[in-house]
């Protein structure tokens, strides 16, 4: 399938003609500030977490698109109120089949405040199984054991990890995820989007080429398929 990296952890997955747009934070990204939000086109949103640096651009892209937003269920209730219509809720453990395959939301170990104050739930990752391929985004999360369970169901193909320490793993944890996972392919985000999260990328790809895992780190706006 065809992904897109729109910056830190924006995601664009092209699957069975259907365009799935993961935790869109764009238009006050400095460092994606050559992608126009008004050229995405979605059916539909994932939003794993509360967090204003995953949320940012739901609404304006979900209102102009008109695409579905699944996220979990305090979170679909705050776009819910602001006018969104079209949306799915979900919560933790639970899967739907959608048009373009199923989709687990799983455990994430991280907050969900949203930028209002209001409670987002407990945050989340998402397990795709899929005709052109399995994935798992983990969203925001610390390494956790619980990242085992996802193997016994499920036999991946890659994952979307974050890599950019501090709010989240940073590569050595990641590296243990892929493992706990069991993939040797990742693509990484949630890295150099904030002083915080600023990473050496030389250094995590060879820290992850030892491990025998291939690590892609995309330019904002490129395009790869797994
Ligand atoms: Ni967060
Ligand atoms: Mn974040």
């Amino acid at each position: 399938m065809k992904l897109t990296f729109l910056g830190h952890a924006t995601i664009l997955a092209e699957i069975g003609g259907k365009k799935i747009l993961f935790d869109p934070f764009i238009s006050v990204n400095k460092l994606a500030s050559h992608i126009d939000i008004n050229e995405i086109e979605a059916d539909y949103i994932f939003v794993s977490h509360g967090h204003e640096d995953h949320v940012y651009d739901v609404e304006s892209i979900a209102k102009r698109t008109g695409a579905k937003i699944v996220s979990n269920f305090e979170i679909i209730n705050w776009f819910e109120s602001k006018g969104c219509s079209n949306t799915h809720p979900m919560n933790t453990g639970g899967s739907w089949k959608f048009d373009f395959g199923t989709v687990k939301s799983v455990a994430a170990v991280h907050s969900s405040t949203m930028p209002d104050g209001k409670s987002g739930g407990c945050p989340n990752g998402f397990v795709f199984e899929t005709p052109e391929g399995n994935f798992y985004y983990a969203g925001d999360t610390a390494l956790t054991m619980d990242m085992k369970l996802i193997p016994l169901q499920t036999d991946l193909d890659f994952a979307i990890l974050p890599i950019g320490d501090n709010f989240t793993m940073g590569v050595e944890d990641a590296i243990l995820a892929s493992q706990f996972v069991s993939v040797n392919k990742v693509l990484g985000m949630h890295f150099d989007t904030f002083g915080y999260i600023e990473i050496d990328h030389q250094l995590a790809k060879s820290k992850f080429e030892e491990a025998n895992i291939e690590l892609k780190m995309l330019k904002i706006g490129e395009s790869t398929e797994f």
